[in-house]
């Protein structure tokens, strides 16, 4: 048996960066969920994955959603990403965002990173799904650090290179 404790202090070595997955369904409906099991997938065709909690509140909208938006959150976005780490009611007419270009998907200013994408397809993992997105629009920033998550806290990256 693999004890739930040990699992996530073991899993929590791995380092992940933190994004916030939305998505603006036909009624016009915004959603949006703080994750760190965003990846990419495959190259061509362009794919990219993450998981959600069956349980999580905004479950239903992304198994309906047709399409979401990946925003890749920098070091100075730890408010954003709680916001979205909560099972509180999301506060949209206190955040600053905008329609994402190709898919409508709410984005925030100063992201490292945008990633908009058709829904692929929704697999079951256990108590989580997995979602896979076609890539139809990327968008990086220039310069920008990343939001890391790492030992159950928020950490910058720490960009000496060791190679
Ligand atoms: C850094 C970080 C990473 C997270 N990664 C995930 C994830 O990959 N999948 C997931 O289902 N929940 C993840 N969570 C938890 C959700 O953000 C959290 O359960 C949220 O409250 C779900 O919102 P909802 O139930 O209101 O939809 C993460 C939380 C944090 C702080």
């Amino acid at each position: 048996m693999i004890d739930a404790r040990n699992f996530r202090d073991t899993l929590g070595r791995v380092p992940t960066g933190v994004c916030i997955i939305t998505t603006q369904n036909e009624a016009g409906i915004l959603d949006g969920v703080t994750v760190g099991s965003f990846g990419s997938l495959s190259l061509d065709p362009p794919l990219v994955l993450w998981s959600l909690d069956s349980k999580a509140n905004c479950h239903q909208a992304f198994r309906a959603a047709k399409s979401f938006a990946v925003n890749v959150l920098s070091e100075d976005q730890t408010d954003l990403s709680r916001v979205f780490a909560t099972k509180e009611a999301r506060p949209w007419s206190e955040l600053t965002h905008k329609p994402a270009p190709k898919t409508g998907a709410p984005i925030f200013e100063n992201c490292c990173a945008y990633i908009e994408c058709e829904m692929e397809a929704i697999h079951e993992g256990g108590d989580h799904d997995l979602f896979i997105g076609r890539v139809v629009r990327l968008e990086a920033a220039a310069s920008g650090r990343p939001l890391l998550y790492f030992g159950g806290s928020y950490r910058r990256l720490d960009t000496d290179r060791v190679d």
